[in-house]
C-alpha cells in the first residue's frame, strides 16, 4: 500500500460543525499539524482544550498565507461570506473541503471546480448522510437491485427550533437550499444515473414568518426521467429536544421490495427532573463522545484526509454538487411561482 502523505490541516471556524471537523482531524493519525481560525474568543479556549492545535488565530487569512498548510476545511459562517475563502484557498494551493453552499450560485460553483482541476487539487463537499451506514444501505439495496425497480422515495427530516433560529437567523436561504439539501444530494446519488425532470415545491410558514419572510417547512417532489418519484421535505419547528436536535423519517418503496428507516434518533433516552425526556446523541452529523463519534461527520473527514493524503478521489463530484444546486434552485423557484419548474432549464 502506498505510504500517505502526512497533513497539515487549516479549519476556519469551529462552531458545532467545524468543531466536529477539528476534533475528527485531531484524532486522525493522517493530521500532523492542526491550525485553527476562530473569531469566538470563548470557542477559541474550548476548541483549544479539546484539539490542542498547532495554532490558533482570528484572521483565515493567516491560514491561507501559511505555506505549510495542504488543505483547508471551512465551516465559518454566514454561508454568504464563504466564497471568497474557498477560492482563496485553491487559489493559494490548498486542497478544500466546504461544509454546503459550496457557492452562491451555479456559475461560481462551476469556477471554484475549473480553479481546483487546473491546479490538481481535491475539492469536496458537506454532504454527510452520504457516510451514515444506514443511508449507505439503502443505496446499496437499490444499487443491489434488491427491492426491484425504484418507484418512489421519501425523506422527511425535521430539526428543533432553536437550531431552526440559529440557522435562519444568520442567512436568507431556504429550508431546502439549506437543510433539504442532504436529502435531495442522497436521493440522487441513490437513484443515479436517473436523472431529474420535473420539480414542485411547496413551502409553509406560521412561526417564523411573524418575524421575517422565512418559511416553517419546504416540500420538494421531483420527478426522474423513468417515473421514479422523491419527496423530500424539511422543516425546523420542532419544540426544543436536546440541543441539535434532528429527525428523519425515510421510506424507499420499490417494485419487489421496501425498506423503512427510523432515523427518529430516539433509541437513547435521557430524562432527568430538571428538563424531562431528552435525546441526547441525536444530531445529524455526530458530535465526538469521548474517544468516538455519534455520528458521521467524522468517517466523511476521515474520507477527504484519506482522499488527499493518498490521492483517492474524494465523494462528491462536481457534476453531483452542480445538480443538486439546481435541484434546489428549481425547488425555490417553484415555490415562488406555484408551479413546477423542469429540468433542464435554459438548456443547462
Ligand atoms: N453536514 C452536516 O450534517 C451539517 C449539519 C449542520 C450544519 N452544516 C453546515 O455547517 C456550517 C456551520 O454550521 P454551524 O452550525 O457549525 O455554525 P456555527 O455558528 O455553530 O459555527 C460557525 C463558527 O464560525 C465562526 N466564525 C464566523 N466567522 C468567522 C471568520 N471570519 N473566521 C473564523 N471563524 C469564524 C463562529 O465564531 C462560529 O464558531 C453551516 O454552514 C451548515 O451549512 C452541516
Amino acid at each position: 500500500m502506498a505510504q500517505p502523505n502526512f497533513l497539515n490541516v487549516g479549519v476556519i471556524g469551529t462552531g458545532w460543525v467545524g468543531g466536529i471537523r477539528a476534533n475528527s482531524c485531531a484524532h486522525s493519525a493522517l493530521v500532523d499539524e492542526l491550525h485553527i481560525a476562530e473569531i469566538d474568543a470563548g470557542r477559541q479556549r474550548q476548541i483549544i482544550a479539546e484539539t490542542d492545535p498547532a495554532s490558533i488565530t482570528d484572521n483565515w487569512q493567516t491560514l491561507i498565507d501559511n505555506n505549510s498548510i495542504d488543505l483547508i476545511i471551512i465551516a465559518m459562517t454566514p454561508e454568504t461570506a464563504r466564497f471568497p475563502i474557498v477560492m482563496a484557498a485553491l487559489n493559494a494551493g490548498k486542497h478544500v473541503f466546504v461544509e454546503k453552499p459550496l457557492a452562491p450560485s451555479i456559475s461560481e460553483a462551476e469556477d471554484a471546480y475549473a480553479l481546483a482541476t487546473a491546479k490538481k487539487l481535491k475539492i469536496s463537499i458537506g454532504y454527510s448522510r452520504r457516510f451514515d451506514p444506514r443511508y449507505v444501505y439503502v443505496k446499496k439495496a437499490l444499487m443491489d437491485g434488491a427491492i426491484g425497480e425504484p418507484v418512489t422515495c421519501l425523506i422527511s427530516r425535521h430539526s428543533t427550533r432553536e437550531l431552526g433560529e440559529k440557522i435562519t437567523g444568520r442567512s436568507k436561504m431556504s429550508p431546502t437550499s439549506i437543510g433539504g439539501v442532504h436529502d435531495l444530494d442522497f436521493l440522487l446519488w441513490c437513484l443515479q444515473p436517473r436523472k431529474p425532470i420535473r420539480v414542485y415545491s411547496q413551502q409553509a410558514g406560521k412561526l417564523f414568518s411573524r418575524k421575517s419572510d422565512t418559511p416553517d417547512h419546504q416540500w420538494v417532489m421531483v420527478t426522474m426521467d423513468d417515473g421514479t418519484t422523491i419527496t423530500a421535505g424539511v422543516g425546523w419547528i420542532l419544540p426544543v429536544g436536546y440541543p441539535n436536535y434532528v429527525q428523519a423519517w425515510i421510506e424507499v418503496v420499490g417494485t419487489e421490495g421496501a425498506l423503512t428507516i427510523d432515523d427518529t434518533h430516539k433509541e437513547v433516552q435521557f430524562n432527568n427532573v430538571k428538563d424531562g425526556i431528552r435525546y441526547p446523541m441525536s444530531s445529524m452529523p455526530g458530535e465526538p463522545v469521548d474517544h468516538v463519534f455519534a455520528g458521521s461527520m467524522q468517517d466523511e473527514t476521515v474520507h477527504f484526509l484519506e482522499a488527499v493524503a493518498y490521492d483517492r478521489p474524494a465523494m462528491v463530484t462536481p457534476e453531483e454538487a452542480i445538480l443538486v444546486m439546481k435541484v434546489y434552485n428549481a425547488a425555490d423557484l417553484s415555490a415562488e411561482r406555484g408551479e413546477p419548474v423542469f429540468l433542464p432549464r435554459n438548456g443547462s
